[in-house]
C-alpha cells in the first residue's frame, strides 16, 4: 500500500503551553489534527472555568489565520476544585475533561492531588454528569522505583478509586506498561487509554544505552521492550479502548540539556508519519484510522471529524526539521531513529 486516506485525526493529550511557546508550536498540531485535549499544567495551572476561558482565548489568538483547530479544554484537578464550577464549565461546553496529576508526578504538578478523600465530591459529580477524568497514572513516593510507578498506581490508587466510583469515566493517559494494557483491556466501557507516538517507538535503551539522551526522556519514562511491544499490539489491534494522545510536550533545548533536564518529547510535527510507519510495520495500516481518528471521539461521545487526510508513502525519506525555532527558544523534534517515508499530503 502506498496511500491511505483516513478521517482527520485528533490528539487526545497535548501540551500547547502558553505565550511564545504556544505561538511557536500550535501550527504543528493544527496542521494534521482537528481537535486536541489541552493539558492544563501551566504555571499557574488552569484550575477554574474562568482560567480555561482565558487560556482558550489565548490559544485561538495564537492559531494562524485560516487554520482550523478546536482546543478541547481541561481543568487541573486540585484539592480545592469546586464541583459546581466543574459542572457549570462542562454544561456550557467549555470544559471537556478534568486532569488528575498526583502531586509531584511530572512537570508543573505541584498543585496535584495528595489526599484523594478531598476530591471525592468532584469525582462523584463528574460520574453523575458523565465527564471524563484524564489520569496521569503514576505514584510519586520516593520508595517506588520509577519504572514501577504506573503498575503500582493501578493497583493501589486507580483500581480502588474506580471501585469506589464505578460510573466515573477514566482515561489512563500515556500508557507505558503491559500491566496498563491488560488493565485497560479488562476495564469495561468506562475505561480508556491514550498511547503516545514515542512510546510505540522507543524503549528505555533509547534514553540510557550508549550515552544519556535527554530528548527521549519523558514521563512516564519509557520502559522495557516487552512493554513497548504490548503497547504496539494494543494500539494496532483496533480495540476501541486505545486511542492517540501524543503528549507532545515542548521544552526548549536548554531546559532539556542540563544536569536536571525536563521531561517531554515534542512529536506533534511528525506524529502522523511516525504512526503510519509503526502501523505498516505491524501490518495494521487498516487500523490507523481507528487509533488516530475514531476511538477517541467514540470514548468522549463526539462525532469523528468529517474531513479526511491522505498519507502517501514516498520513495525517498521525507524530512522534518531537527528542531523548530520558537520565540521561547529552540525545541528539538522527536527523532524516531529511522527514516520516515509516509507523508501527510
Ligand atoms: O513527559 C512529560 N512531559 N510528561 C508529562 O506528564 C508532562 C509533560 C510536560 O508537561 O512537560
Ligand atoms: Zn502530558
Amino acid at each position: 500500500m502506498t496511500s491511505i486516506t483516513i478521517k482527520r485525526p485528533d490528539d487526545w493529550h497535548l501540551h500547547l503551553r502558553d505565550g511564545e511557546m504556544l505561538e511557536g508550536v500550535i501550527e504543528h498540531s493544527a496542521k494534521d489534527f482537528a481537535r486536541a485535549i489541552i493539558m492544563p499544567n501551566l504555571v499557574p495551572p488552569v484550575v477554574t472555568t474562568q482560567d480555561a476561558t482565558a487560556y482558550r482565548e489565548r490559544i485561538m489568538k495564537a492559531l494562524p489565520n485560516g487554520m482550523n483547530f478546536t482546543p478541547l479544554m481541561t481543568l487541573y484537578l486540585t484539592e480545592n476544585t469546586d464541583p459546581a464550577d466543574v459542572a457549570a464549565g462542562h454544561a456550557s461546553g467549555l470544559i471537556t475533561a478534568l486532569k488528575l496529576y498526583p502531586a509531584g508526578a511530572t512537570t508543573n504538578s505541584d498543585s496535584g492531588v495528595t489526599n484523594f478523600e478531598n476530591v471525592m465530591p468532584v469525582l462523584e459529580k463528574m460520574a453523575e454528569i458523565g465527564m471524563p477524568l484524564c489520569v496521569h497514572g503514576e505514584v510519586t513516593s520516593s520508595d517506588i522505583d520509577i519504572f514501577d510507578r504506573e503498575a503500582v498506581f493501578i493497583e493501589t490508587v486507580l483500581d480502588p478509586l474506580r471501585q469506589r466510583v464505578p460510573e466515573l469515566r477514566v482515561v489512563m493517559e500515556h500508557l507505558t506498561t503491559k500491566q496498563g494494557v491488560d488493565y485497560v483491556r479488562s476495564g469495561g466501557d468506562n475505561l480508556g487509554a491514550t498511547i503516545t507516538t514515542h512510546h510505540l517507538i522507543i524503549n528505555r535503551n533509547a534514553i540510557l544505552a550508549g550515552g544519556i539522551r535527554p530528548h527521549y526522556y519523558c514521563l512516564p519514562v519509557a520502559k522495557r521492550e516487552e512493554h513497548r511491544l504490548a503497547l504496539r499490539q494494543a494500539a494496532t489491534s483496533g480495540d476501541t479502548s486505545f486511542f492517540l494522545g501524543t503528549d507532545s510536550a515542548p521544552h526548549t533545548d536548554p531546559l532539556k540539556l542540563q544536569a536536571c533536564g525536563c521531561a517531554g518529547c515534542f512529536t506533534s510535527i511528525n506524529t502522523m508519519s511516525c504512526l503510519a510507519h509503526v502501523f505498516e510495520e505491524e501490518g495494521a495500516l487498516d487500523k490507523l484510522e481507528d487509533f488516530a481518528s475514531l476511538n477517541g471521539p467514540s470514548f468522549y461521545g463526539l462525532e469523528p471529524n468529517s474531513e479526511t487526510i491522505e498519507l502517501k508513502k514516498q520513495q525517498t525519506p521525507i524530512s522534518f526539521p531537527e528542531r523548530i525555532e520558537t520565540g521561547a527558544g529552540s525545541v528539538t523534534v522527536f527523532d524516531p531513529m529511522y527514516p520516515l517515508h509516509w507523508q501527510v499530503v
